[in-house]
Order: structure tokens, then C-alpha cells, then sequence
């Protein structure tokens, strides 16, 4: 198996061959997606609401990030592998933005890092690629911006925020993205932004003309507990397969039936006069 790197995204996009891409936070799902192919594994700060249980992903730290990047980066060895800047970790400065951005490749083995946000932080998306930190970007709905945004809204709707989003993904792309997630915007002003970047679009809620979707792995089994989005599908009923398997156990457990014998060990055979073993 050939390692995924940030030269084989381009080449997907000038071949039109679409970009897979998965959330990952631990190292089960990790090689499940590893090896069925995923191209990109991203460790989400997702994670937050996805395992942790928080309500958005503002309170997820480097530390929450670099322990599950760990158990992901043993999981996983042909997809590429990608770390969110958890909220806190990149906006006060350029300078948080490295300190943070090397943690994670001397850290954790990430291979490269996302963080949320447009021209405002074409300066930290310099300063890391700089630094030979490759850096994927992240437009549109930015999670990290819910108490801005008013909640999680679909953006890019009105010409005036259509422009902006367009002119942060070209702005980003010059700063040296590998590649730019685009989450939550229509998909008509995610095809024009495809088409006008040569670098590979990764659409969440941006509709089917990006250069490769990406989905969160507690959404395709079903195993989010939030609202679904419009934009999840789900590919398997995780929750119901746990849901029964967890009961069947119960209710075996209470039958007796639970261990049986063969699931039993036994002292060992007492030796008989003359038997050898
Ligand atoms: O944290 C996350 O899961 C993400 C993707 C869904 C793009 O940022
Ligand atoms: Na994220």
C-alpha cells in the first residue's frame, strides 16, 4: 500500500478521482477506516461532542487532541493523517499557531493540521507551512464559530458572503493549503469554488461537486446523539447493533446462560495412576 500524502491529493484532483475522508479518535476505528481505504484521517475536535460529551467543541484542548491523535496515529499507516487546532490553540497568535502546530507532529506523529477560519489566518497558515507543517483549511460553517454564527447556520447564502468565502478559499490556497474543507455552504458556491482552486476541496454539507467528502464516523453508524444534519447520511445502524448486543448480554447474563461451559476454564485434570500427559 502506497502512504497518502499531501502530493497525492493534488494528483487526485487533476486525475477527477474523489478524496475519501473519515473522522477517526481512536485506534479501532482508525484501522477500520485505514484499511478500507480512507485516503484522509482526520482527527476531529469532533471529538468533543462526537465521544467526550460536550455540547459544541470550544472547550476541546491540545491535550484532549494530542491523546486521541496518539491512539489514531497507531491505527492508522497509509491514510494521511490530519489533527484539528482544537479552539484556543492558534487564535491569540501566529505564534500559539506553531508552538501548537509542532506539538502535534513531534507529539502525536500527525502529519498535518486543520484549522477553521479564512484571510484572517492566512498568516498562521504561512508561518506553519513554513515550518513544514502542512495545513488544511476550513471554511463555511467553522464549528469553533457557533456563538458568531448564532448557532450552527448553513453560510455563504447571500452574494456578499458567497464573495467573502470565495476570496477566503483563493486567499487560503496562496497561503499554502494542502487542501480546504468546505462545510455547510450551497452546493453551487462549492462547485465555483472547486473549479477555481487547484488545490483539492473537501466538502462536509457542501454538496457533491467538491474534490472529496468527508464525514464524521459517529454520524455514518449512527452513533451521534445530536440532531442529524441534513447532510449525514448514515451507512449503518451502529446504534441499533450496540443497542441489541448490549441488551442480549443483560438478558444472558441474568438467564445464566452467560458464561457457558466452554466458556469456562477448568482446573487442570487430576492425574490418573499409569496416565501421562
Ligand atoms: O471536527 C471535525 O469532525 C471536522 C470535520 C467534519 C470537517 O472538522
Ligand atoms: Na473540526
Amino acid at each position: 500500500v502506497t502512504k497518502v500524502t499531501p502530493q497525492t491529493l493534488l494528483q487526485s484532483k487533476r486525475a477527477f478521482t474523489p478524496l475519501t475522508a473519515l473522522t477517526a479518535y481512536d485506534y479501532p476505528t482508525a484501522r477500520l477506516a485505514d484499511e478500507a481505504g480512507i485516503d484522509m484521517i482526520l482527527v476531529g475536535d469532533s471529538v468533543g461532542t462526537a465521544v467526550l460529551g460536550y455540547d459544541n467543541t470550544l472547550s476541546v484542548t491540545m491535550d484532549d487532541m494530542l491523546h486521541h491523535a496518539r491512539a489514531v496515529r497507531r491505527g492508522t499507516q497509509r491514510a494521511l493523517l490530519v489533527v484539528d487546532m482544537p479552539y484556543g490553540s492558534y487564535q491569540v497568535s501566529v505564534e500559539d499557531a506553531l508552538r501548537n502546530g509542532l506539538r502535534f507532529l513531534k507529539e502525536s506523529g500527525s502529519e498535518a493540521v486543520k484549522l477553521e477560519g479564512g484571510i484572517a489566518y492566512t498568516p498562521h497558515v504561512k508561518a506553519l507551512t513554513q515550518a513544514e507543517i502542512p495545513v488544511v483549511g476550513h471554511i463555511g460553517l467553522t464549528p469553533q464559530s457557533i456563538h458568531r454564527m448564532g448557532g450552527y447556520r448553513v453560510q455563504g447564502l447571500s452574494e456578499s458572503a458567497a464573495m467573502q468565502l470565495r476570496d477566503d478559499a483563493l486567499a487560503l490556497e496562496d497561503a499554502g493549503v494542502i487542501a480546504l474543507v468546505l462545510e455547510g455552504i450551497p452546493r453551487e458556491l462549492a462547485a465555483q469554488i472547486t473549479d477555481s482552486l487547484s488545490v483539492p476541496t473537501i466538502g462536509i454539507g457542501a454538496g457533491p461537486d467538491c474534490d472529496g467528502q468527508i464525514l464524521v464516523f459517529h454520524d455514518l453508524f449512527s452513533l451521534s446523539f445530536t440532531r442529524k444534519p441534513k447532510f449525514v447520511r448514515s451507512f449503518g445502524d451502529g446504534r441499533l447493533l450496540m443497542e441489541q448486543g448490549i441488551r442480549d448480554f443483560r438478558d444472558a447474563v441474568v438467564a445464566r446462560t452467560f458464561p457457558d461451559d466452554r466458556e469456562s476454564y477448568h482446573m487442570p485434570k487430576a492425574e490418573v495412576s499409569g496416565e501421562r500427559s
